[in-house]
């Protein structure tokens, strides 16, 4: 045997020795590849015969033969196989070692995209495209990433190019291994299509080709929420990822991540070339993808290669538009439009078309003079001429049967009219097949379109290949899976366009009667594997006029997005069914589907439009109203849960009603859970509307002594618990205890990070932050807020990226850099206002007022306390209100105190004064109120102060000296500054009145 080596050349379908073609039959071919398409796997004999000869009774001589005549040919000895083993009695393996004995060169790597062994398609006038393509490739093989958009409307080439393109030697024979990855967009009317379905269909196929494993082993390691996605795929010893519950925000963020990660690592080394197939088709997150990829920096041997159509994306005002806008702007991608082919070209084809024959000089102006280069068109119209006759085989050569100058092409020019003119001459039998095979869509087997024609299969496989030959209406695809068959041919149109045309020609109530079936025989097929097509089905109900069905697929489709972290597919699911679930009967039934619909739509909706949607208000509403009527107690208590976390984001007083609610409902039917969050719901409540205490009560009472927070899964926000002892932290330093503030809000955040939720520890940071302004720490504050920054950066959490700013900027402030602190709190407050919440924002205002007080800008403070305090009368942000009327009785009283030096005493007969003097009253009552000692020393302070000037130090010394000594025994920036002040007005005070009396508004 010579050591020269052999070679499949799976484009022109036939086995190389060298240079030389060995001819072999194509059953026989068949045979071959499908044996070296599973090297070391058995192939039974009835696996052979069913996937080769479908549909049809051969007997096993028909496979020995075949067999037979490889070992012949590669000189193989059945005794001491090279190649080919025999399994006794059961069937063959193939033992060769690729690359070696039977070596497949570089194109080994190579994922085929439309099933070997077909003819190569021809291919004319796209040299230039070719050479571009080529180029990039080279370039990205350099390590240059390179992401290239064919665009072009329907038939005008795109796909062959791209074929034509993976066929070429710099792809095939290019001397590093280069890794071939196709999915295609798929038109699903109306709905969005599943969640990265064409890049899913791209790896799933790469690494279904069996020398493919470390693509899998590489995918487990650096991408395994991406593996988790093809079930078949992962085995035990990977992981699967946490669901949507334990990291609610940053899913999607890690999907993209781990998908950049993957091709990175694929491509330190080797070249991958990813198609992805007619995006104007595409889900918004492939979208993303493809703008992540193409705007990383990293360097990755990756090209990628994107088709679509842009009539389809201006029409559909699809995302990819914005994406492309923006890859094109930064020169990040290239793009190659293609047009109709030249009469050149037209002949080129016809002369590759008919080698030899005289016709083509003659033909071609005809043909392009009707197709205008149509390159689907025009080999329609040659197919066309071919069946009618018009072109003879006239072997060895071919000839015209009429002068093209008389010849009558009896077909309109125009390309759809002239397919219904091909669709018009098939059988009745051929049309009802076509019409099966266009309802089904994404392509389709035999057994599914002789179930649904009830034929048997031999007939409709025979049935199939009269419209692949000579009429192209359809081909052979890759291979789908089917279940109960180990492989099955799959066929498709060859053409979208002929899908189309066939499918609107269906009359309407025949095609919702196609619909439904292909539905239950799909349905039933699947069985337990139907969650995998679900929306296929919906697609198949929804059409098939049974919105009971459709709706239960649409919610099972929408189940599977959440996996993915696809929200806005979710909600596309979701939002469709909600129209459906319309169409059913009126009654308790069609209310409990509701109310399914919007309990899955709540947290997609929120995680993607934010609390202040009116969206997620009005279907959390809708869900409340009807859960109350049909919904089980654990159904009830998210949705309340939910209200009441939209109501307290927006500072709306209602948010009250609701935690008694959930009291009540927990207090009824409450799991231990339940009670802790509902108790973490009041903790956080009571804190808002500053009833302080009653916050203490409960956290010390039942909060506290649980403390662990792990089996809980939060539906909104960060963790119940630990959010519950953020705000159990802030109640301690109202209430006057400051140290213990500190040492609780520390044992909060040590929680947060052990529980390992990126949203809650960024919460926790930004809640510690918040009690250190409290506390008049500004140094205490960089390192949590620099912690948290970097966090909220990493997942995109605005609202605690915005509080980070504010508590930013008064820090800098704190330290003297006033101007700049200023702009910081500004910038914080609108980004914190842009994202809906309103809670807490009355803190914001009062920091705001105090630095613009520091840099002396009297009356803009002034103005910023009274907006806060509005804020505080109407909504459910109470707490500081104390602190906003201090603040505003100091800037009353400011610029006077500008005036004279800080030292002319004011009259308290001038009303001005007065006004101020009632503001620090009413912020000593009300601190008073709600038993914020913090408050009330600061009210103490400001009013000391203030009487000071107006003779009345000793009632402001003994003021605050009462206020001071209930402190007791503990040390903050607050009570240092109290004791110099004392020390000051015992000094200067002369005269005694009741404090008490002094104390309050004296109107
Ligand atoms: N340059 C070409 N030369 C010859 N045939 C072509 C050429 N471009 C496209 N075709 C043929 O036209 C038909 C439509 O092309 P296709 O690539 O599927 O279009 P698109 O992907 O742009 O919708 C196919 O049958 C294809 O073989
Ligand atoms: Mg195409």
């Amino acid at each position: 045997m010579s050591s020269t080596p052999f070679r499949m050349d799976l484009r022109a379908g036939c086995l190389m020795h060298g240079d030389q073609a060995i001819p072999l039959r194509p059953k026989t071919w068949a045979v071959l590849q499908y044996l070296a398409e599973r090297p070391g796997s058995l192939a039974t004999k009835d696996e052979l015969l069913s996937a080769l000869w479908p549909g049809v009774t051969v007997g096993e001589d028909t496979l020995n033969k075949s067999i037979g005549e490889l070992r012949a040919v590669l000189g193989d000895q059945v005794k001491t196989p090279r190649y080919i083993e025999t399994v006794h009695r059961r069937g063959f393996r193939f033992v060769g070692k690729i690359g070696r004995d039977l070596a497949f060169d570089a194109e080994e790597p190579l994922a085929e995209p439309n099933g070997g062994g077909a003819p190569a398609r021809l291919l004319v006038g796209r040299t230039t495209a070719l050479g571009q393509l080529a180029n990039l490739l080279a370039r990205a093989r350099a390590g240059e990433r390179q992401l290239v958009f064919v665009s072009g409307p329907a038939g005008i080439g795109k796909s062959a190019l791209v074929e034509a393109f993976l066929a070429s030697p710099e792809v095939r024979a290019s001397p590093t291994t280069v890794w071939v990855a196709s999915g295609l967009c798929i038109q699903q009317h109306g709905h969005s299509p599943e969640p990265y379905m064409p890049v899913l269909d791209a790896l799933d196929r790469l690494a279904r080709r069996p020398e493919a494993g470390e693509v899998a082993r590489l995918l487990g390691h650096v991408a395994p929420m991406w593996l988790a996605q093809i079930p078949w795929l992962r085995d035990d010893e990977v992981a699967a990822p946490e669901g949507p519950q334990t990291l609610p925000l940053p899913g999607t963020a890690r999907m993209l991540r781990e998908f950049a990660a993957f091709v990175e690592s694929l491509t330190a080394a080797d070249t991958l070339v990813l198609v992805l197939e007619d995006l104007h088709w595409s889900d918004p997150s492939t979208v993303d993808l493809l703008s992540l990829l193409g705007q990383r920096r990293d360097p990755a041997r990756l090209l990628v290669i994107g088709t679509y159509r842009p009539a389809e994306v201006a029409v559909h005002e699809h995302v990819l538009a914005t994406v492309l806008e923006t890859l094109r702007l930064r020169r990040q991608c290239v793009e190659m439009s293609l047009h109709e082919l030249a009469v050149d070209d037209v002949r080129a084809y016809l002369d590759q078309r008919f080698p030899g024959a005289e016709l083509t000089d003659r033909l071609a102006p005809v043909i392009h003079e009707h197709t205008d280069g149509h390159p689907l068109f025009m080999v329609a119209l040659v197919d066309h001429l071919l069946s009618r006759g018009s072109i003879l085989d006239t072997a060895p050569g071919w000839a015209l049967s009429t002068d093209p100058a008389h010849l009558d092409l009896g077909v309109p020019d125009d390309i759809r009219l002239m397919i219904e003119t091909q669709i018009a001459v098939l059988s009745p039998l051929q049309r009802k097949l076509l019409e099966v095979a266009s309802v089904t869509h994404t392509g389709f087997t035999t057994p599914i379109v002789a179930k649904v024609l009830e034929t048997r299969a031999d007939d409709a496989e025979a049935l199939i290949q009269t419209l692949m030959r000579p009429q192209q209406f359809l081909r052979e695809a890759d291979p789908a899976d089917w279940p109960g068959s180990s492989v099955t041919r799959h066929y498709a149109f060859t053409h979208e366009l002929y899908r189309q045309v066939v499918y609107d020609g269906i009359a309407a109530k025949r095609r919702a009667r196609l619909h439904r079936r292909i539905g239950v025989i799909l349905e039933t097929v699947y069985a337990e594997r139907v969650n995998e097509i679900a929306p296929m089905l919906a697609i198949h109900f929804e059409r098939g006029d049974d919105p009971a069905r459709a709706v239960g697929y649409l919610v099972l489709a929408a189940a599977r997005a959440r996996q993915r972290f696809a929200n806005r597919e979710a909600i596309a699911f979701l939002e469709p069914a909600l129209v459906l679930v319309a169409r059913l009967p009126r009654g308790r039934e069609r209310r409990r589907r509701e109310l399914a619909i919007r309990l899955a739509l709540a947290q997609p909706l929120h995680e993607l439009l934010g609390f202040s949607s009116e969206r997620v208000h009005e279907n959390a509403e809708r869900a409340y109203a009807l859960g109350v009527e049909l919904g089980s107690p654990a159904q009830l208590f998210p949705i309340m849960y939910s209200l009441w976390f939209l109501h307290v984001m927006r500072a709306d007083p209602t948010a009250t009603v609701m935690a008694s609610r959930l009291d009540e409902l927990a207090r009824r039917f409450g799991t231990t859970e339940a009670r802790l969050e509902v108790d973490s719901v009041l903790v956080r409540t009571a804190v808002y509307e500053g009833r302080f205490d009653d916050a203490r009560c409960i956290a010390e009472r039942r909060l506290v002594p649980e403390g662990h927070a792990a089996e809980l899964a939060p539906a909104y926000g960060a963790d119940p618990i630990i959010a519950a002892q953020c705000h159990y932290a802030y109640a301690l330093w109202f209430l006057g205890h400051p140290d213990r503030a500190q040492l609780a809000m520390r044992d909060a955040l040590a929680r947060a990070r052990v529980l390992g939720s990126p949203f809650t520890l960024a919460a926790a940071l930004c809640h510690s932050s918040l009690l250190e302004a409290f506390r008049r720490d500004p140094r205490a504050i960089r390192p949590l807020l620099d912690e948290a920054t970097v966090l909220t950066a990493a997942h995109g959490f605005a609202l605690w990226s915005a509080v980070a700013a504010v508590l930013g900027g008064w820090a800098e402030v704190q330290l003297g850099r006033t101007d700049q602190g200023i702009s910081a709190m500004e910038r914080g407050i609108a980004a914190y206002r842009d994202t809906g919440a309103r809670m807490v924002s009355t803190y914001f205002l009062a920091f705001l007022a105090e630095a613009r007080w520091s840099a002396g800008a009297f009356a803009e403070g002034l103005a910023v306390a009274t907006e806060g305090l509005q804020l505080a009368d109407t909504t459910l942000d109470r707490g500081y209100r104390p602190e906003l009327w201090r603040l505003k009785g100091e800037l009353l009283l400011a610029p006077k105190r500008a005036h004279s030096g800080g030292r002319a005493t004011s009259s308290r007969h001038d009303p001005s004064v007065r006004d101020a003097e009632r503001c620090l009253l009413q912020a000593l009552d009300s601190a008073r109120t709600s038993q914020a000692k913090s408050l009330e020393l600061r009210a103490a302070m400001s009013l000391a102060r203030a009487w000071r000037t107006m003779r009345r130090a000793a009632d402001g010394r003994a003021l605050l000296r009462e206020v001071y000594e209930g402190f007791g025994d503990v040390a903050s920036p607050d009570l240092s500054e109290a004791r110099s002040l004392l020390g000051e007005l015992a000094i200067r005070g002369t005269r005694t009145r009741d404090v008490r009396r002094g104390a309050r508004p004296s109107v």
